[in-house]
């Protein structure tokens, strides 16, 4: 096993061929796809031949930058991913996102590890190694204005909301709006913060 961080209570790891199972089970929850991709669950083929290899190619392309499966270390379950890795920016993307320094954070846990503060552990986790140790200037995020418990997240980790961009969430689930909120977090920023 590839450790790449951990935290009080994670392991943070590379992601390996091995993951199939972890990867399709969790995708396999309507209620972890919520507000991705309509609710729909991935098919087990994606997960084997797009998935895993989009994955394990940023540890050949980036240092510290990438998706980290997150195992609860105590028991050492399979709880998720984080990603903390350059954005892919589309149309849709705020400028700057394809700038040098700039790092997407997600998150995507399975229901039985909700509540438990997990993705904000996580999250604060990368924050900081991203800051001090691989050159990070911004740390970015976006998510549907409707996903209130990744909103809190992000708020707990010191990201603020810088801009909602209506209409623009992709495959809406059927929610009250498909607005995409977009929140960053400097490293001056930051720095204040963990002060
Ligand atoms: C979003 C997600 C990662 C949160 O994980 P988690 O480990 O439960 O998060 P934490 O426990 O660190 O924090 C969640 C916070 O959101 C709050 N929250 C959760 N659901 C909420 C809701 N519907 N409305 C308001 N707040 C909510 C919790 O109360 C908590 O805040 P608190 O500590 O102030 O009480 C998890 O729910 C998940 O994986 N969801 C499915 C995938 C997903 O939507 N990923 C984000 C895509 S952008």
């Amino acid at each position: 096993m590839q450790v790449f961080h951990t935290t009080d209570r994670l392991t943070l790891r590379r992601f390996t061929v091995a993951d199939e199972d972890n990867l399709f089970e969790l995708n396999s929850d309507p209620e972890v796809m919520r507000y991705l991709y309509g609710g729909k669950p991935t098919h087990r083929e994606a997960v084997r031949t797009r998935i895993i290899p989009t994955f394990l190619g940023y540890y050949e392309r980036f240092e510290g930058l990438g998706f980290w499966a997150a195992e609860e270390t105590a028991t050492g379950q399979f709880l998720g991913w984080f990603h903390f890795r350059p954005p892919l920016p589309d149309a849709d993307s705020p400028p700057g996102w394809d700038e040098d320094g700039v790092a997407e954070l997600g998150y995507r846990l399975r229901r039985s590890a909700w509540g438990k503060g997990y993705a904000t552990e996580g999250s604060r986790a990368l924050i900081a190694k991203g800051f001090t140790e691989f050159g990070v200037q911004r740390v970015v995020a976006e998510t549907v204005a409707d996903n209130w418990g990744s909103r809190r997240v992000l708020e707990k980790s010191g990201l603020i909301q810088v801009a909602t961009l209506a209409g623009t969430a992709p495959d809406p689930a059927g929610g009250t709006e498909n607005s995409a909120v977009i929140y960053e977090l400097s490293r001056s920023g930051w720095e204040v913060l963990a002060r």
